[in-house]
């Protein structure tokens, strides 16, 4: 079963014609965008916005149509995938680089559904290196700060090369093997000189849609 795509295609169920639609990153939410693809070709009406380069292409291709921020004055649904979900349904996003647009477009929206597959739900996040969006500029410095909070920070690379974001920032990829409080972590990352933002999203998702254990869609409301 491919899980991924269960979930993926579960969350267009929760788009309603003429919604602002944020649309995630990744092999997960991958699904979800060639549903509204699908969806989009029978009559449904929505505005997608999305979190990537990546997916404006895909969306694009697919036929969604697409506006920027200056077009609307509000988000109803975002749907995207994460790498890491804990028992409170707080997350590790960006191991694909979206992580910044994909927080600004989570923290917009009236509802945040997350889809993940059964692998990304653990008791502990932090196995996962977080990535961490930082300025080029003295980037070593940077890195030697988020170490002192208790990681080993790994520049991203790309064909031997720094990653660039889509705002052309780079990545670190910091292992912290147990992260026992995000909420600390998130804001303390935050508060560095460099740091543009985290992969950490506190309190941010309504909905996370996921598979059990008897391999059934599993709906889960964050309390
Ligand atoms: C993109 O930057 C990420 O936040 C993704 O949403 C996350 O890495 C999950 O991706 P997959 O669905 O490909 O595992």
């Amino acid at each position: 079963m491919n899980e991924k795509k269960e979930v993926g295609e579960k969350a267009a169920e929760f788009v309603k014609d003429g919604m602002v639609v944020g649309l995630g990153t990744g092999s997960t939410v991958y699904y979800t965008l060639l549903k509204l693809g699908r969806l989009v070709q029978q009559g449904l009406s929505i505005r997608g916005i999305p979190t990537s380069k990546q997916t404006e292409k895909l969306a694009k291709e697919l036929g969604i149509p697409l506006v920027s921020f200056h077009e609307i004055d509000h988000i109803d649904v975002a749907i995207d995938g994460a790498d890491e979900v804990n028992p409170e349904y707080n997350l590790i996003k960006g191991g694909g680089g979206a992580l910044l647009r994909e927080k600004i477009i989570a923290k917009a929206a009236h509802t945040f559904i997350v889809v993940a597959d059964s692998q990304k739900m653990v008791n502990q996040l932090g196995v996962f290196p977080l990535p961490v969006e930082v300025l080029p500029f003295g980037v070593e410095m940077t890195s030697k700060y988020i170490e002192e909070l208790g990681c080993s920070a790994k520049l991203r690379l790309q064909e031997g090369n720094p990653y660039q974001t889509d705002n052309r920032h780079y990545i670190l990829d910091c292992s912290f093997q147990t992260i026992s409080n995000p909420a600390i972590l998130e804001k303390d990352l935050n508060l560095i000189p460099g740091v543009i933002d985290n992969g950490l999203f506190v309190e941010m998702a309504d909905l996370v849609i996921t598979m059990n254990a008897s391999k059934e869609i599993d709906i889960n409301l964050r309390k």
